[in-house]
């Protein structure tokens, strides 16, 4: 079946003798209905010109980072939002390693660094290249990372060598993608909920009582899920981030109505907590700003558990249902009561009491305690990526 037909590829070619072969994936996308926009490295010029791969594609080929008039038109940004997917055909030794060191030295690793889209690599370099211990590492944080390798196949080099890290053929790679696309349907007909963000529980008009929490976790996981094909419904305390285009974001501000919003927009397939809620909300708000005294005393009780009330659901539990933990200390401990006690799949666990990572912070680092008695330590990583390698995990899961 063909996937491909209005699918937006954007093309990266790096320096290799194989680039000659990407005119042909251009060629076979095109007949399969793609749009391609191509990004040619400054070494994939040596090898074809900007000129054949502009005729084929029929669309503008990008390369400077610092090319005003094409900035203005497109920049780095624009072209990885613009695209389905992001495929690196050939991916050199040289790009595969700054990728996975995280460098943005050119158009091409810019717009890998900054993508919000699946990143596919068709390696192809010298078998000595390929077999060196440097890029299996980088090739393995790649994998980890959650991009996808095609390739490389064995077979006959360029250079006159024999070996693994001949660029699988261009029909094969369409295939590989085919089969992506194929896969993206399917999971289309998977439904998830996250909670995510801060409850606020008033005490009056003006004031609350609150838990920190900035949402990005819960919103970058939303995102994933998303790019990954899931039919997506994000529960949102009170936060400044922006909506996620096609995620169902439904705003409450109390932890009682994100309970209501969450059973409205059951049954799902997988439901993520990774919401801050407030344990306890005022007993008796006052309809009235409160004046002020020496003293005041708040009557608090305790709030609906909206993750251990899911979890025990008899009739509209989730496939899986994962928590969060926010630990500052006993994090192992803990994590394990909640669950158990929370009748949870799987508890993610952050200790917030380390500063650069869990609240605020654009970056994390978890454990994740599973129902089986197993822990995974996952290290410190930018909440996307984290939220990318959950979300890869809960598919597996479903699958
Ligand atoms: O939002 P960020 O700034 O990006 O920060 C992310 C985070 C630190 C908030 C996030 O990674 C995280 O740890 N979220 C859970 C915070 C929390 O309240 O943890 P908890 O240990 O108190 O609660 C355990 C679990 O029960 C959580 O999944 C929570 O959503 C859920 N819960 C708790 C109380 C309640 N009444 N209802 C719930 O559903």
């Amino acid at each position: 079946m063909n996937n491909f037909k209005g699918k937006k590829i954007l093309l990266i070619i790096c320096g290799g003798i194989a680039a000659y072969k990407s005119l042909e994936i251009i060629r076979l996308l095109k007949k399969n209905g793609s749009f391609v926009k191509t990004i040619l490295t400054k070494n994939a010029k040596k090898f074809i010109t900007p000129l054949s791969v502009a005729s084929l594609s029929q669309e503008k080929v990008y390369s400077d980072l610092f090319d005003h008039k094409n900035e203005s038109e497109m920049d780095h940004i624009s072209l990885s939002r613009w695209s389905d997917l992001i495929l690196i055909a050939p991916a050199t030794a040289n790009t595969i390693a700054k990728i996975s060191y995280g460098m943005a030295d050119d158009l091409a690793s810019t717009i890998v660094l900054a993508a919000n889209k699946n990143i596919f690599l068709a390696p192809a370099m010298n078998v000595r290249m390929w077999e060196h211990i440097s890029n299996k590492e980088n090739i393995k944080k790649l994998k980890n990372f959650g991009y996808k390798i095609i390739g490389p196949e064995i077979g006959d080099m360029a250079c006159g060598e024999f070996g693994e890290g001949k660029m699988t053929e261009p029909q094969s790679i369409l295939n590989f993608l085919n089969n992506y696309f194929e896969s993206t349907k399917k999971k289309n007909k998977y439904k998830a909920l996250v909670t995510a963000g801060p409850t606020h529980e008033y005490i009056d008009p003006v004031r609350y009582i609150s838990n920190r929490s900035s949402g990005k976790q819960g919103y970058e996981i939303a995102k994933s899920l998303k790019k990954n094909g899931f039919d997506t419904t994000l529960i949102s305390g009170p936060t400044n981030l922006e909506p996620i285009p096609e995620v169902n974001l439904i705003k409450v501000r109390s932890a009682e109505e994100m309970y209501n919003a969450t059973l409205e927009n059951l049954p799902v397939d997988v439901a993520i907590f990774s919401a801050a809620v407030s344990d306890y909300k005022v007993k008796n708000k006052e309809n009235e700003k409160i004046k002020k005294k020496d003293f005041m005393n708040l009557n608090l009780e305790k709030n609906p558990d909206i993750l251990a009330n899911i979890s025990k659901h008899n009739s509209l539990r989730p496939k899986i249902v994962i928590g969060f933990a926010a630990e500052t200390n006993n994090l192992n401990k803990n994590s394990k009561k909640k669950l158990s006690e929370k009748n949870c799949d799987w508890i993610i666990a952050n200790n917030v009491s380390d500063k650069s990572i869990g609240f605020d912070s654009d970056f994390n680092e978890v454990s994740i305690f599973y129902k089986n008695n197993s822990i995974e330590k996952i290290p410190k990583m930018k909440k996307s990526l984290l939220a990318d390698q959950i979300v890869s995990k809960v598919i597996y899961y479903l699958n």
